[in-house]
């Protein structure tokens, strides 16, 4: 059989000079990162939205080191061939840099992520490039940033205004100045994103952001459908997965009840004379 080629880095920067698209997906668990690995996606994002989406917070604030750790692990295991990238979770890079590069060390290190990636522009470009003057690889975030929503009025586009518009674009340079591999840009008008791809250096990956980013993420739960509290005007829903379970569940139940399940073809058997045996050994 022949080895697996890791998608490093260097391979996502050939990919944006030579204009082909980069496909980036959310995995949280071994067997996520089974199927999203064997589907041949470039890059997965073990990202915070698992909060929402696999923990059932309103959202992905409460999320924790040891969560996204434990959830880091697991995907680790089960890809051969994607980058791997282990979101910070909210408050383990805000405080210093010295917590920051401590946390992104912890997803790097015990975790095994590639890279990691946190959220913000100028504001978080110190911390960014202390992470990265430490060794570990970062994946820069802005736009609509989750986990500071409140500040930014909700979930809601970001950049429409031109203001706003050049306040994202400094954002994007801040970020690819203080040496992120690349940058997540959510939820911001195409115009806006397709000027920051074209300045930028790094690759950008949007979502929410329009078709000529140098590539795209979702978040798993949202395309297969098993996320239905609220679907972002940019998801596009591939799937019912939610419903194929249920109808699985449902299922099963009712064979249960029925007696159709277990059948003889899910069944283990003895030689009746051992059952004999015993019977009689217990006075039945
Ligand atoms: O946590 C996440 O899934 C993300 C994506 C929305 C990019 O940050």
């Amino acid at each position: 059989m022949s080895e697996v080629k890791k998608v490093m880095i260097p391979d996502l920067s050939a990919m944006k000079k030579e204009r082909r698209k980069i496909t980036m997906i959310t995995a949280y668990s071994y067997p996520q990162a089974l199927i999203v690995d064997e589907a041949g996606i470039d890059i997965i994002l073990v990202g915070d939205s698992l909060g929402m989406v696999e923990l059932g917070y309103r959202d992905t604030v409460p999320v924790t080191m040891e969560e996204m750790l434990g959830h880091t692990r697991a995907v680790m295991r089960g890809v051969k061939r994607a980058h791997v990238v282990g979101d910070m979770p909210f408050m383990s890079y805000n405080i210093s840099r010295e917590q920051a590069v401590t946390n992104a060390g912890i997803l790097y290190k015990d975790g095994g992520a590639d890279s990691v990636k946190l959220e913000g522009g100028q504001d978080m470009a110190p911390v960014i490039s202390a992470i990265v003057k430490a060794g570990i690889p970062v994946f820069g975030h802005i736009g609509l940033t989750p986990q500071t929503a409140n500040i930014l009025g909700g979930f809601k586009v970001q950049g429409k205004s031109l203001d706003q518009a050049r306040k994202v674009i400094d954002d994007a340079i801040a970020v690819q100045e203080a040496g992120a591999f690349a940058i997540v840009l959510e939820a911001i008008p195409r115009q806006l994103a397709a000027l920051i791809t074209e300045k930028l250096d790094i690759p950008t990956i949007g979502i929410g952001g329009g078709l000529d980013c140098d590539g795209q993420v979702l978040v798993l739960h949202d395309m297969v459908g098993l996320f239905r509290r609220f679907t972002p005007k940019f998801v596009k829903v591939y799937a019912d997965v939610y419903s194929i379970q249920l109808d699985a569940v449902k299922k099963y139940i009712g064979e249960v009840q029925s007696k159709a399940f277990p059948s003889d073809d899910h069944t283990f058997t003895m030689k009746e004379d051992a059952v004999a045996e015993l019977r009689k050994s217990l006075g039945m």
